[in-house]
């Protein structure tokens, strides 16, 4: 009897560590809804989601689902949370407690800030990430919820190196050391994790003499050795410098959970559907045997980067940043892999079931006029204000003929663009069809109706015009 209770005991606290987690980020001109994305996280027993914003509407959604939410504040808040408590106990009742209640949200995490010590970044966050987690986890604490949810910082990779010594040689980025002492101190002093996000494709992209084979797990790498220990791919490396930082750093026993991995589909020369296959039927496999790392034995949680793809991503880090998506914007898998590593490498994600598109509609270049003047500057401009990023670097879209990109430039746009009759001009050079534009495997989109909002306002106009032909009637009729 004792031992079945400690057994189902077991069971329960493994199972609830265990299960895979992804990056849900929302910066395309169409997103689909949160039930919907509620819906496709359990079909694929996807079991976490992380968030880069605490939208209280959106994170409702996952209140009674089982899925657990890490919550995101965008860096842009961190002043004002460092400069004022009183502003981190507000986020915290606005963003978080409303949320904890029997039947509500599953929240752990509160990621503060994402990234906020990139060198891109200058500096600009140094002064106010450490006092706006130290607010938020007080406000957290004083909220009574400090002993379930805890504070934390997605850090890149890139907050510490090995000073090419191998693993052994990690520290923390000498402009930074002190801080991140301050900080994974605070975390070790608070139980609360350390979060890092590590992209292999990256290393890749931007080395030009990263051996390839050791961003992924196929065993074909020249293996890397460090004193008594062989590595032989580069997210192992990586977590282990981690671990070495952090035990330099004093802090040898925080928690390491990977915030963001993966490999996009488009937009660089790495960046292909069969790179992204590769590399996560390798990780899913390395990850069902629950190992870690060869210094950090303990099971790691991941959250995959990303769900979906994002056609209003920056493009200033490659035109890759907006073709993280194991789906595309719409839901649909773009690859066979299995989730679990343990199955056939055929089987293909489950899709999102009832998305709602808008009407069959495309925008199309029309070639039937004499002066094509204009042409390269509506390119530019459908570029510039759409997405043209597919039309590069040897994806499907990138072998069509000339007309048909400027056609699926137009289109990229006009959909963005809610399907905007205004939107398809382009000065006379545009047309709308709706016959399926698509050519071969380039898919030529049809943008999500994300009209939720809207149907609210609709079913009013609706009722306010029925009351209006009803009493018109009765004046008729009397
Ligand atoms: C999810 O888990 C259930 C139960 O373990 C299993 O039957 C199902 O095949 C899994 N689905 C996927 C997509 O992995
Ligand atoms: C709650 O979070 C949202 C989204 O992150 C943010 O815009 C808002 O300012 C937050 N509320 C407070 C009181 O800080
Ligand atoms: C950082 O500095 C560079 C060079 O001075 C500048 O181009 C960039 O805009 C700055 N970035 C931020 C976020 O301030
Ligand atoms: C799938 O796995 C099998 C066996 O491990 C391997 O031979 C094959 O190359 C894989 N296929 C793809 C498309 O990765
Ligand atoms: C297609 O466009 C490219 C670049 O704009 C140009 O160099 C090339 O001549 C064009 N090809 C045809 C067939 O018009
Ligand atoms: C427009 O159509 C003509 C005739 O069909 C064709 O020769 C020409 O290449 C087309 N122009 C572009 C830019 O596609
Ligand atoms: C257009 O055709 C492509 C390729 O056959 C298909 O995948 C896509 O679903 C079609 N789009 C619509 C809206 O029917």
């Amino acid at each position: 009897m004792k031992r079945a209770w400690v057994w189902v005991w077991v069971v329960v606290v493994v199972g609830v560590a265990e299960g895979l987690g992804v990056n849900w980020g929302n910066q395309a001109a169409q997103n689909l809804h949160p039930r919907n994305i509620v819906q496709m996280l359990k079909d694929n027993n996807i079991s976490k989601v992380k968030l880069f914003d605490s939208d209280a509407w959106v994170v409702k959604h996952f209140a009674g689902t089982g899925i657990e939410v890490m919550l995101g504040i965008p860096n842009l808040h961190l002043a004002s949370l460092a400069d004022r408590y009183k502003h981190a106990k507000e986020w915290v009742k606005a963003n978080l407690t409303r949320h904890i209640h029997e039947g509500g949200v599953d929240i752990k995490y509160v990621a503060v800030g994402n990234e906020p010590f990139l060198k891109a970044y200058n500096g600009s966050n140094l002064q106010t990430t450490y006092p706006a987690l130290w607010n938020i986890q007080k406000a957290i604490n004083e909220a009574g919820l400090g002993d379930k949810i805890k504070a934390t910082i997605p850090q890149n990779a890139d907050v510490y190196d090995s000073g090419n010594k191998g693993p052994s040689g990690g520290d923390f980025r000498s402009d930074i050391r002190a801080t991140m002492k301050q900080i994974v101190q605070f975390l070790r002093d608070n139980n609360a994790p350390f979060v890092v996000n590590i992209y292999p494709f990256l290393s890749l992209s931007l080395n030009p003499d990263f051996p390839i084979e050791f961003a992924f797990f196929s065993g074909g790498a020249q293996p890397v050795q460090d004193g008594p220990i062989t590595y032989t791919n580069m997210l192992e490396a990586n977590l282990d410098t981690l671990v070495w930082s952090l035990r330099r750093a004093g802090s040898g026993n925080v928690p390491i959970i990977v915030g963001e991995i993966g490999w996009p589909t488009d937009g660089d020369k790495y960046a292909t559907v069969d790179l992204a296959k590769k590399f996560y039927d390798g990780f899913f496999k390395k990850i069902s045997t629950s190992k870690g790392t060869p210094l950090y034995k303990d099971e790691i949680e991941y959250y995959l980067f990303g769900l979906t793809d994002e056609n209003m991503k920056s493009i200033a880090p490659g035109d890759f940043e907006r073709h993280w998506g194991i789906f595309r914007y719409d839901g649909q898998p773009k690859f066979p892999t299995d989730f679990t590593g343990k199955g056939s490498n055929k089987t293909m994600p489950v899709a999102a079931k009832n998305v709602k598109y808008l009407e069959r509609k495309w925008c199309v270049y029309a070639n039937n006029s004499e002066t094509t003047d204009q042409l390269s500057a509506s390119m530019e401009y459908a570029c510039t204000n759409g997405d043209c990023t597919a039309l590069k670097y040897g994806g499907p879209c990138s072998k069509l003929d000339n007309s048909s990109k400027i056609s699926y430039a137009y289109n990229m746009l006009f959909q963005m663009m809610y399907q905007d009759v205004e939107t398809c001009d382009f000065g006379g050079l545009a047309k709308i069809v709706t016959r399926n534009a698509t050519v071969g495997n380039c898919l030529f989109p049809i943008s999500l109706n994300t009209d939720w909002a809207w149907r609210v306002g609709t079913d009013v106009t609706s009722t306010f015009l029925l009351a209006l032909l009803v009493s018109l009637l009765l004046l008729l009729d009397s």
